[in-house]
């Protein structure tokens, strides 16, 4: 396939579109997908996820997370993507153990995170939570060392504080750090606010980073920045990410695999290749088909049908009120009801390349739908 065709689409105008250096290359390098790395087990997993809160407004309970089984790799980047409101801020949170699930568990290396908050304290210097909002994430009163030090203060890593301090500022990018201790929040860009807060993660020295949106609240320029950032903090010190996007560029930039998020489930989980250029679940393939085209010259669309809601799920697959496939069923056909009436089976981990949630994904040809 030509370089040209390996554009996913929309990849041009997707909000992060032009990476430059992303992925340590030129602007057209930087959209090559990185290498899926060899399984070397899961450090971070959730089984049978489930979050309810419990019903706003007069309005019943809200299913925001609802059987969710995902892992994440030792040195692997995983992209969560899918509209608003589909229940990816509340399975991060989750993950970084700021929630505690209705069902089901968080693993880390393989053992189910406890809630206690001596097992909660711990699990924190592992797994670090980055916000999309730096300047909400940073005491504006607090200097760049108060800020990074404050984690290793709270775990009591007071020894050689200030070149644990150094360290996280440098492998942040702030160089040389000597030059960013002493300034304040609005003393700094949106990018280097964010690399604060990163510095800040790794301070305590995580395995994994979740985070939510970390670049959606930067100008576009720096957006490439961040992302490359977190590119060689895998590569130099082995880090896993979640990355939670509603922008499939940042995920194209940067996931080796993309689980795509509805109402709730995980309904698609691959590589970032077949995810993106080769969608299966009809979802999927609706969120891409309205990203901006500029081949084609096509403005950004809305997804047919109402967005999602979590306190009134339909029955059968829950995507089935907006479903094109199921739409495009000849009438009568017997296989409607299947989407209408049945549950899909929730989605394991892991499996083969790519698991769809779709009861007629083994029907579907790849080549009759358009993309
Ligand atoms: N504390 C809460 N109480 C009630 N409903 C909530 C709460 N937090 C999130 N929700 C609902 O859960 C759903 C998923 O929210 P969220 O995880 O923030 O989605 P996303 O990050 O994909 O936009 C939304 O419908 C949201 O309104
Ligand atoms: S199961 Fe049916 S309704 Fe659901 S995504 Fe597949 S075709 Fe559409
Ligand atoms: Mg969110």
């Amino acid at each position: 396939m030509a370089a040209a065709d390996d554009d996913p689409p929309g990849s041009a105008g997707a909000g992060a579109g032009d990476l430059a250096g992303t992925r340590g290359g030129p602007a057209a390098a930087s959209i090559v997908p990185a290498q899926t790395r060899p399984a070397a087990g899961n450090v971070l997993e959730v089984r049978d996820l489930t979050v309810v809160f419990p019903g706003r407004r007069g309005r019943g309970p809200a299913r925001a997370v609802d059987g969710v089984n995902l892992a994440v790799d030792h040195g692997e980047i995983v992209a969560l993507i899918g509209e608003s409101g589909c229940g990816k801020s509340t399975l991060a949170r989750s993950l970084a153990g700021l929630i505690s699930p209705t069902g089901g568990e968080v693993r880390y290396e393989d053992k189910p995170l406890r809630y206690s908050a001596a097992a909660l304290r711990e699990y924190r210097r592992h797994v670090q939570l980055v916000l999309q909002d730096p300047a909400g994430a940073l005491n504006p009163r607090q200097n760049v060392f108060d800020a990074v030090a404050e984690g290793p203060r709270l775990h009591g890593l007071r020894r050689d504080l200030a070149a644990r301090v150094d360290s996280a500022l440098s492998r942040s990018g702030l160089r040389p750090p000597g030059q960013f201790v002493a300034r304040y929040p609005h003393e700094l860009s949106g990018g280097q606010q964010q690399r604060v807060v990163i510095a800040g993660a790794l301070a305590l020295g995580p395995s994994v980073l979740v985070a939510d949106e970390p670049v959606s609240s930067l100008d576009a320029s720096v957006r490439g920045e961040i992302l490359k950032l977190i590119l060689d903090l895998r590569d130099q010190l082995g880090l896993s990410a979640l990355i939670v996007s509603h922008d499939l560029g940042v995920a194209w930039n940067i996931a080796d695999r993309v689980a795509v998020m509805y109402l709730g489930r995980i309904v698609e989980v691959g590589t970032v290749a077949d995810v993106l250029l080769r969608p299966e679940h009809p979802y999927t393939r609706a969120l891409i088909s309205v990203l901006p085209d500029s081949r084609r010259d096509r403005p950004p669309a809305a997804l047919p049908g109402e967005p999602p809601d979590p306190t009134a799920i339909p029955p059968g697959c829950r995507f089935h009120p907006r479903c094109p496939r199921l739409a495009a069923l000849a009438p009568g056909d017997p296989r409607a009801r299947l989407c209408r009436e049945s549950d899909v089976p929730v989605l394991p981990p892991r499996g083969g390349s790519r698991l769809v949630a779709c009861h007629l994904a083994e029907d579907a040809d790849p080549m009759r739908e358009e993309r």
